[in-house]
């Protein structure tokens, strides 16, 4: 059970339930192009199992099941994203019609059955082809993504409540190309001053373009994590705050300030692309929401290594099925931010909150008290916000299934619903039931 239900929350606030493409859909359905997921799982060392996404949960098929399940669960919001690959399977030119058929009948689904359709754009299934020409590490990515934009909301962009051009800027600029952890697994800082400028002059192009469609409730979704000083040191508290301003000042910074943090460029500025101060304008239009995901906080020390000079250490905390910490404050403490500093009053919107957990079946039901009390532990930090009154006006939960976890494979389990990957049966966990029950109209 959930301490919340929907009345205690205020009138219009949204619950939803997040996915994305290249981790549901199976992408050797379709005509989709390959992706650079595709490569990097092929490589030895990067997946674990070397998994990869051709078929995860058989989304492209089974959507009108996964859809029932969110209507069901009487969410109001789906936030899906379209794969790139999917829609331009080269990433340039040619379109496949079957893609862009897939989306349309998607949206078409989401409406039928009362669901407020939220589209990103961008949830890092780049098309190959466009890594060849450097990926984000060359401008022209901004333009490349803006036809993309182009090509898919002309046919969608009618029908969705919402749309953010890319997801968790940070995970492609940073955890992509400095820490090398996800595709396309570099790990260069100069790369990494590029791509988190490009992945900003994208965002920045691909609303320009969707304004220019008359689309309507356009925001941007990044990810927080709470730096916590390893210990009192001085050395600590300097290295905390230079993971907080990479992390979660630098992309905010832009957006809504129309500046990175000075203590970022400190590192980064020898290796950003020339005239990039020219771009700020660009990238700090306006926007009606922030979309901010929370799963945990980060201990964090100094090293004497080069900038930033620093590095994580394991936490006390109860931790999840991929060691994150539990630290639900985090959660209050990143809205409370973002809201006094960077978005002043606009709507914010928790885009992606949960927990991994070695979920199993157990005389045909999945029993996830963790997620339950993980959930519910989080919701209780967004009502805070609110009572303070931030607007803070949705929460969705990480993730309806469970799916493709990235470099981590199919092992952890996020899903409120459970998905055998043999049979790829759909099985509501208990913490669908409890959302489900506490969401009742
Ligand atoms: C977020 C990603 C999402 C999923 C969750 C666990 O950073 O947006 O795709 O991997 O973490």
């Amino acid at each position: 059970m959930l301490s919340h239900t929907r009345a205690d929350f205020p009138k219009g606030f949204l619950f939803g339930a997040a996915t994305s493409s290249y981790q549901i859909e199976g992408h050797a359905a379709g005509g989709a192009g390959r992706t650079q997921w595709d490569d990097f799982a092929s490589t030895p060392g990067n997946v674990t199992r070397a998994q990869n996404g051709d078929v995860a949960c058989d989304h492209y098929h089974r959507w009108p099941e996964d859809l029932d399940l969110l209507r069901d669960g009487n969410f109001d919001v789906y936030r899906f994203s379209t794969s790139w690959a999917r829609v331009m399977p080269e990433g340039r030119g040619p379109v496949n019609a079957e893609g862009l058929d897939f989306y349309d009948r998607l949206v078409d689904g989401m409406l039928e059955r009362g669901l407020k359709p939220a589209a990103t754009l961008y949830h890092w299934e780049l098309p190959s082809p466009l890594l060849d020409l450097g990926g984000w590490r060359n401008r022209d990515i901004a333009q490349w993504f803006a036809d993309y934009t182009e090509v898919i909301m002309s046919r969608i962009g009618d029908r969705v409540w919402s749309a953010a051009p890319i997801n968790e800027p940070w995970c492609v600029g940073w955890m992509s190309h400095f820490l090398g952890h996800h595709a396309p697994g570099v790990a260069d800082i100069r790369a990494t001053a590029r791509a988190m400028h490009h992945v900003m002059l994208a965002h920045g192009r691909a609303t320009e373009v969707m304004r220019g469609l008359g689309m309507k409730n356009l925001g941007a979704v990044c990810n927080f994590e709470y730096a916590t000083p390893a210990d009192a040191s001085p050395e600590a508290q300097a290295a905390a705050r230079r993971y907080d301003g990479y992390y979660n000042r630098f992309f905010i910074g832009g957006l809504f300030n129309k500046r990175y943090p000075d203590d970022v460029l400190e590192g980064l500025g020898p290796h950003m692309p020339k005239g990039w101060q020219d771009d700020m304008d660009l990238i700090g239009q306006p926007l009606d929401w922030l979309g901010i995901n929370y799963y945990t906080r980060k201990l964090i020390q100094a090293t004497d290594g080069p900038w930033p000079s620093l590095e994580e250490v394991p936490g006390p905390l109860p931790k999840t099925q991929v060691g994150w910490e539990i630290f639900p404050e985090g959660l209050h403490t990143m809205i409370r931010r973002v809201h006094d500093g960077y978005t002043r009053g606009l709507p914010i919107y928790v885009t992606e909150n949960g927990m991994a957990s070695d979920d199993h079946v157990v005389n045909g039901a999945v029993s996830d008290k963790a997620r339950v009390a993980y959930l519910d532990a989080h919701l209780k930090q967004v009502r805070r916000a609110i009572d303070e009154g931030v607007p803070v006006k949705g929460y969705f939960a990480w993730s309806l299934l469970d799916n493709y976890e990235w470099n981590h494979g199919y092992g952890p389990r996020f899903g409120l619903v459970h998905v055998d990957y043999k049979t790829l049966t759909r099985l509501p966990k208990s913490s669908y039931h409890a959302l489900r029950e506490a969401l009742i109209r």
